[in-house]
C-alpha cells in the first residue's frame, strides 16, 4: 500500500467513496493494531472529504463510550449510552443522520461549528457493538445517502478486516 491516497478529480461523494474504500482495505490489511488502523481510517476520511471532525468513540464499558482516534478539533472524551447522537446510535445499533444538530434533542455540542452530523455503529467480528464512527460538518444538510452507504461500508471493513 502506498502511503498516499489516489482520489479522482470529482465532487461526487459516491465516486470518492468508491475510490477510497479499496484503498482503505489495502491500508488496514497488513496491520494488526486496531488503534493504528482506526487512526489511518480517520485520517483518510479527513483527507478525502475535509470533514470538520471525523473519528471514533469506542465502547469503554456497558454504559459509556470513550474518545478514540480522530481528526479535527479537540472533542468531548466520554459519552453515555443513549446520550447525544453517538449514544443514540449505540442504543439503537443503527446509523443516525442529523441534518440540523440544533433540532436533535440532547445533541452534544463538542464544537459550535458543527451543523450536521452522521453516526454509524461498528460491530466486532462476533456482531457485538464495538464503537461508533462519528462525522461532523460545518454545513447544514451536508450528509446524504452516499455518505450513509459509504460510511456503513467502511464500518463493515472495520468489522471484517480490522477487528
Ligand atoms: N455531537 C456528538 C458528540 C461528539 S462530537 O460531535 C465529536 C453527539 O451528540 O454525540
Amino acid at each position: 500500500m502506498s502511503e498516499s491516497l489516489i482520489l479522482p478529480p470529482t465532487e461526487s461523494k459516491a465516486e470518492l467513496y468508491a475510490a477510497l474504500i479499496p484503498q482503505l482495505k489495502a491500508l488496514v490489511e497488513h496491520e494488526q493494531n486496531n488503534i493504528a488502523n482506526l487512526a489511518n481510517i480517520a485520517a483518510a476520511l479527513k483527507e478525502t472529504f475535509n470533514f470538520l471532525w471525523v473519528g471514533f468513540y469506542l465502547k469503554n464499558s456497558s454504559s459509556e463510550l470513550v474518545l478514540g482516534p480522530f481528526q479535527g478539533p479537540i472533542a468531548c472524551t466520554r459519552i453515555k449510552k443513549g446520550k447525544g447522537v453517538c449514544g443514540t446510535s449505540w442504543e439503537k445499533e443503527a446509523t443516525v443522520l442529523v441534518q440540523d444538530v440544533e433540532q436533535f434533542p440532547g445533541h452534544i455540542a463538542c464544537s459550535s461549528l458543527s451543523k450536521s452530523e452522521i453516526v454509524v455503529p461498528i460491530f466486532d467480528s462476533n456482531n457485538c457493538f464495538f464503537a461508533v464512527l462519528d462525522v461532523d460538518s460545518e454545513q447544514l444538510d451536508y450528509f446524504d445517502e452516499a455518505d450513509q452507504q459509504g460510511l456503513e461500508q467502511i464500518a463493515a471493513i472495520i468489522q471484517h478486516d480490522v477487528l
